[in-house]
């Protein structure tokens, strides 16, 4: 199984539960309930691919705060190698405050550190001791953004296999020369928006046609709907393993990135790849949160059975 580098952001969520109503200038409301946990799209991703079962290694900004030493000790836990993270003096640990209401979120993101990181910080050391590079959350990363293209190369050239999840762009600018990076990306992974918003069309269909002929493998998120498999011109489509029961959707697309890179490293055929991937989305949607569901591979492997009918 090769081995696993991801670069990318790192912060604390503040979860408020059960609150007042919403805040306003000049008053104060209450919650009835707090997490403090490890955010981030990139350490969802790298938590739930280690307890898979691979070797998984973190490169991302933090500060020399406790946000820093909580994010550090909960990679540790899952069994994410963390040497490889950056402590900035100059900045604090980024955090997002999440406000939630029923079903839907109000979110306030300190980014601090991790916008900080930049390509270069990535050196080709580190690609001598994996295989594989994971990039996710492109635009929460200005600085990163600003050299993945020589940062991909690099990997490349070094000999690694790649894989991009853009995630959403909060400036909605969605400012990416795909075209530029896209040859040098093995595996391309967003959800169904961003891939609308990136090659600015409003179907799958034209979204995938746009960049089929720079794109290598392309697997498109599209919620409860299933997901696409795109490789050499030959689109597939798989079904979700439909969970009907929803705790909540938080990290189902990390989830899902990261059962695909899971089988992609031990060399599966791609459309294992996908459908594993549509298990460990589906898996993900059972608990609340993005990594309470994995967290082993026995909790893993009882609820695909149990929930999911399927035997890992
Ligand atoms: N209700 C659901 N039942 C089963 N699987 C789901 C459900 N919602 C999401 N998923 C899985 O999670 C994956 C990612 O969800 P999606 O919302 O498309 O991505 P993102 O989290 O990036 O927005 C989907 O492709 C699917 O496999
Ligand atoms: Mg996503």
């Amino acid at each position: 199984m090769k081995k696993v580098l991801v670069v990318g952001e790192l912060n604390v969520d503040i979860i408020l539960n059960n609150i007042d109503g919403f805040p306003e200038i000049g008053k104060e409301i209450l919650a009835e309930q707090m997490t403090v946990t490890l955010g981030s799209s990139s350490a969802i991703f790298a938590s739930n691919l280690c307890s898979l079962g691979a070797d998984v290694t973190f490169l991302g900004k933090i500060g020399q705060d406790q946000f820093g030493e909580l994010i550090e000790d909960t990679l540790q836990k899952k069994g994410v190698k963390t040497d490889s993270l950056i402590k900035s003096k100059a900045y604090a640990t980024g955090s997002t405050i999440v406000l939630n209401y029923d079903l839907d979120r109000a979110n306030i993101t300190f980014p601090g550190a991790m916008e900080h990181l930049n390509a270069q910080e990535v050196e080709d050391g580190i690609f001598a001791e994996v295989e594989h590079l994971h990039v996710s959350s492109i635009f929460m990363q200005p600085a990163l953004k600003s050299g993945i293209l020589d940062l991909f190369k690099r990997a490349k050239s070094c000999g690694l296999t790649t894989s991009l999840d853009p995630q959403w762009d909060p400036s909605e600018q969605w400012d990416l020369n795909l075209q530029e990076v896209l040859p040098y990306i093995d595996i391309f992974l967003p959800n169904r928006a961003e891939l609308l918003n990136l090659t600015k069309t409003s179907t799958i269909e034209d979204g995938i046609d746009s960049i089929t002929d720079v794109a290598n493998i392309i697997a498109v998120k599209d919620g409860a709907e299933g997901s696409y498999l795109i490789n050499k011109g030959k689109t597939e489509w798989l079904p979700a393993f439909l969970n009907k029961n929803v705790a909540d959707a938080i990290g189902a697309g990390d989830s899902f990135d990261a059962g695909f890179i899971f089988q992609y490293i031990q060399d599966k055929p791609l459309i294992e790849c996908l459908k594993f991937a549509n298990l460990t989305g589906a898996i993900n949607t059972t608990e609340s949160g993005g990594t309470k569901a994995f967290e082993n591979k026995d909790r893993i492997m009882e609820i695909a059975q149990t929930r999911f009918s399927y035997s890992i």
